[in-house]
């Protein structure tokens, strides 16, 4: 199986993926939730361009964490930081989800509100 579904909360917007092909044209690692989200118009924040060094793209995985590609020590401390991290949050721009099984991913609510007010 490499394709796969990925849904993103609260919209309940579900896209389909194949994990063969990743997408290699928007900020974050090649096939990351973050070139996903941004490939079919979910909005995530990115603030430092998804070289894994910010928190804004933080998102709590619902379902599928485990077939996430590792984060790596960096990701981990930044996550450490972030607010209202949870045991299964991942920086979008850095986790890549393997193609074994569908992921639902959660966009926090401080990131949203965050997002409404930088534009206004
Ligand atoms: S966009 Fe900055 S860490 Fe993901």
């Amino acid at each position: 199986m490499s394709r796969i579904e990925v849904t993103f909360l609260p919209e309940g917007r579900t896209v389909e993926v194949d994990t063969e092909r990743p997408i290699e044209r928007h900020d974050g690692k090649p096939g990351s939730i973050l070139q996903i989200a941004l490939e079919h118009g979910v909005d995530i924040d990115h603030a430092c361009g998804g070289v894994c060094a910010c928190s804004t793209c933080h998102v709590v995985v619902r379902e599928g964490f485990e077939d996430l590609s590792e984060p790596c020590e960096d990701e981990e401390d930044l996550i450490d930081s972030a607010p209202g991290h949870t045991l299964t949050s991942r920086l979008a721009c850095q986790a890549v989800p393997q193609g074994h099984r569908d992921v639902v991913v959660e966009v926090p609510n401080w990131n949203r509100n965050f997002v409404k007010e930088s534009h206004g």
